[in-house]
């Protein structure tokens, strides 16, 4: 399968590549692009402080897609790639599939149609069933079925689990002990907490086990599976406290051993690829399966239309293949002829936060120690360049992320540079990858 009649070859070098999104994600994307051969230039929108040190950053609103298109023409770009969730679910692959400027130029990232696996959780829940894909019981309610909803709560033990159909930040679960407040916030969801993303409320059964992270990249019809990782989503130390974007992660996942993967290939991936064609939806790009293992067996908890952040900080090193070998095989629907290969070392990544964070924080710190850096890969997050100085511009700020033989010995290196950078505010969990 072509990526379309009209692509041109893409092999032989010289490609220049848009990457889109501005986070620690982008920037571990983008230092791994920059280490290809075949890249020429490498643009990211808007980018940050670090992703500007390996591409050319390009100021533009990544929601105006029309500002993206004359990116794409004005600088000769030949593949796009699309770090966070936004502009898929909002249709950026549509738009430039609609536009016969830019209908030869391959964007990494599904349609709108197969970006609903991440929007709409409703949507998701129906594929897994249909698809025979092992996940926790559900019910989808709306304004009419409230007391459908209320029912089948009675049914669940605590806690139970409220999801808000649509993007909400990563806000819009909420796992609640009592029943009579799960039926408060039932109603208070349906009654627009979460605006249009909760007028849909996916009530699950609660699945008791370990989380982890798989990423594939496919072409719609092939498949090849990265690194997995474990990431750590609470801001307190012993995964205490509010979910943030996450504070850190490991890879490899001790127990995601051979065993559980060839599971989660078996009865998730597979059926996942072969779901999506089945239903005639095109996707090409990365599938984030969030998965949780109950009593050996896994289990998806979400599907992701993306990479994982701050899970790309540790992914991203422990690819060893040319990672736009991977991409143009994405484009030209020939990923089965590609080969992955794992650093077989550990990988973890260490994330510096603004102090309040993940509630309100201040912007505009100055942040220092960077050139102290030895052995660890700094990738940032929320960060801007002004007046020669790099500031803080987000809750999570820097990832410190480094290699070792085994998890610690990678954990102690990115410690001792955690120490080192500094910022007034500055934050960071020091248990990563302490229940693995
Ligand atoms: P999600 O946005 O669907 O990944 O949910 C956010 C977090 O809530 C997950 O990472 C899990 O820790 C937790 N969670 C979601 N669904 C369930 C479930 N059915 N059982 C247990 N925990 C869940
Ligand atoms: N680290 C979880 C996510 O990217 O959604």
């Amino acid at each position: 399968m072509k990526f379309s009649q009209n692509t041109p070859p893409l092999g032989g070098g010289g490609l220049n590549i848009l990457l889109i999104g501005s986070g620690g994600r982008e920037h571990a994307l983008a230092w791994k692009i920059a280490q290809s051969p075949k890249l020429s230039k490498l643009f990211i929108a808007p980018g940050n402080a670090g992703t500007s040190a390996v591409g050319t950053n390009l100021s533009i609103n990544v929601s105006d897609f029309q500002a993206v298109k004359n990116a794409v023409l004005g600088n000769e770009v030949n593949m796009v790639v699309i770090g966070p969730e936004d502009p898929l679910v909002n249709g950026i692959v549509d738009f430039f599939e609609k536009d016969d400027e830019l209908r030869n130029v391959p964007v990494i990232g599904p349609n709108k149609e197969a970006a609903q696996l991440e929007g709409s959780k409703d949507f998701s829940k129906k594929f897994m069933v249909k698809h025979g894909i092992p996940t926790a019981r559900y019910l989808s309610v709306s304004g009419e079925n409230i007391p459908e909803g209320v029912d089948f709560l009675k049914k669940l033990n605590a806690p139970y689990v409220l999801k808000a159909d649509g993007l909400a930040a990563g806000k819009g679960v909420l796992i609640i002990n009592d029943f009579d407040e799960a039926v408060t916030e039932l109603n208070n969801m349906l009654g627009g907490k979460f605006g249009k993303a909760g007028s849909t409320v996916v009530i699950e059964e609660f699945l008791s086990g370990i989380e982890c992270s798989v990423f594939v990249i496919t072409d719609g019809k092939n498949y090849q599976i990265l690194p997995e990782a474990k990431d750590y989503k609470r801001i307190g130390e012993g995964d205490t406290g509010l979910n943030t974007g996450g504070m850190g992660a490991v890879s490899p996942v001790s127990f995601a051993d051979e065993a559980f993967m060839k599971k989660v290939e078996e009865r998730i991936i597979k059926p996942t690829v072969e779901g999506l064609q089945k239903e005639g939806i095109t996707y090409k790009g990365f599938i984030f399966f969030g998965l949780i293992k109950v009593e050996g067996e896994p289990f998806v908890i979400e599907y992701n239309a993306r990479m994982g952040d701050p899970e790309t900080e540790v992914v991203m090193l422990r690819l060893k293949s040319d990672l736009v070998e991977l991409l143009e095989g994405v484009a030209e629907g020939n990923l089965n002829e590609k080969i992955v290969e794992f650093d077989e070392r550990s990988a973890v990544t260490v994330m510096l936060v603004s102090g309040g964070y993940p509630g309100d924080y201040e912007k505009g710190k100055v942040i220092a120690g960077l050139d102290k850096m030895t052995d660890s890969i700094v990738f940032h997050a929320g960060t801007k360049a002004e007046n020669n100085e790099i500031l803080t511009n987000g809750g999570r700020v820097i990832a410190v992320s480094s290699y070792g033989k085994n998890k610690d010995e990678a954990l102690s290196v990115s410690y001792k540079n955690a120490e080192l950078i500094d910022f007034e505010g500055k934050y960071f969990r020091r248990d990563i990858g302490f229940d693995l």
